[in-house]
């Protein structure tokens, strides 16, 4: 193993003024509110979303089911924790009838006025859908409602999808941080 540093944007985005009343998922997925039965689901969708990508090398909890779960428990048990900003896409196989998870965001209220973005993941074969955008929107719209007025994230600087995605949503980089971790050698 050997230690490293990935470097980090952290971007925030104000929502004042913002309207996302009209959040449009694309046909045949919908997003399912936070409810504490789906926690599992949020974490099966967390691994599947991020254990093959940069990510589970910055946060190897990540790349790993059980990580993955306890991650969520976490996340769900903090005193912050946001119903509202969490949800979990669903896609609504025609051709099996069974629904199946895709994709998970989950919201922290971080009690100064800003809310905190944890992990938005979408499961690689039903990206480039508008899914990524969906879930982000419905958060922020989960955020407004609980009364914040910005919200903050992390993202890896390699991350171009993801950035790309923050930016057009309206997020700005104001900060750079350097994340230590442990790699393996390749
Ligand atoms: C980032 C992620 C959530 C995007 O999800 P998605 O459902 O594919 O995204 P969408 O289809 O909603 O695309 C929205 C925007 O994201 C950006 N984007 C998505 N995939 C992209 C790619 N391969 N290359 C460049 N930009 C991309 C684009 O800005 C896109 O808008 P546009 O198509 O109008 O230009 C997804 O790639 C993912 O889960 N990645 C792995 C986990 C991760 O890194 N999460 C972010 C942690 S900070």
């Amino acid at each position: 193993m050997a230690s490293t540093y990935f470097k980090r944007y952290r971007m925030e985005v104000d929502l004042r003024g913002r309207d996302f009343s009209e959040v449009e998922v694309s046909p045949g997925y919908r997003l399912a509110a936070w409810a504490p039965e789906l926690l599992e689901l949020h974490a099966q969708t967390k691994f599947l979303s991020f254990h093959d990508e940069m990510d589970a090398h910055v946060f190897p909890c990540l790349g790993d089911r059980m990580g993955c779960l306890r991650l969520m428990r976490e996340i769900a048990a903090k005193a912050g924790f946001l119903p509202e900003a969490t949800w979990l896409a669903i896609f609504d196989d025609p051709e099996t009838s069974q629904p199946e998870n895709c994709g998970t965001i989950q919201g922290l209220d971080t009690r100064n006025g800003y809310g905190s973005i944890q992990n938005v993941g979408v499961v690689p074969r039903h990206r480039g859908r508008g899914l990524g955008r969906s879930l982000l929107r419905r958060a922020l719209e989960g955020f407004q409602r609980a009364g914040l007025c910005c919200v903050s994230l992390e993202v890896t600087a390699e991350n171009h999808a993801a950035i790309r995605l923050y930016r057009q949503e309206g997020f700005v980089v104001v900060k750079t941080v350097f994340k230590a971790a442990e790699v393996a050698y390749l």
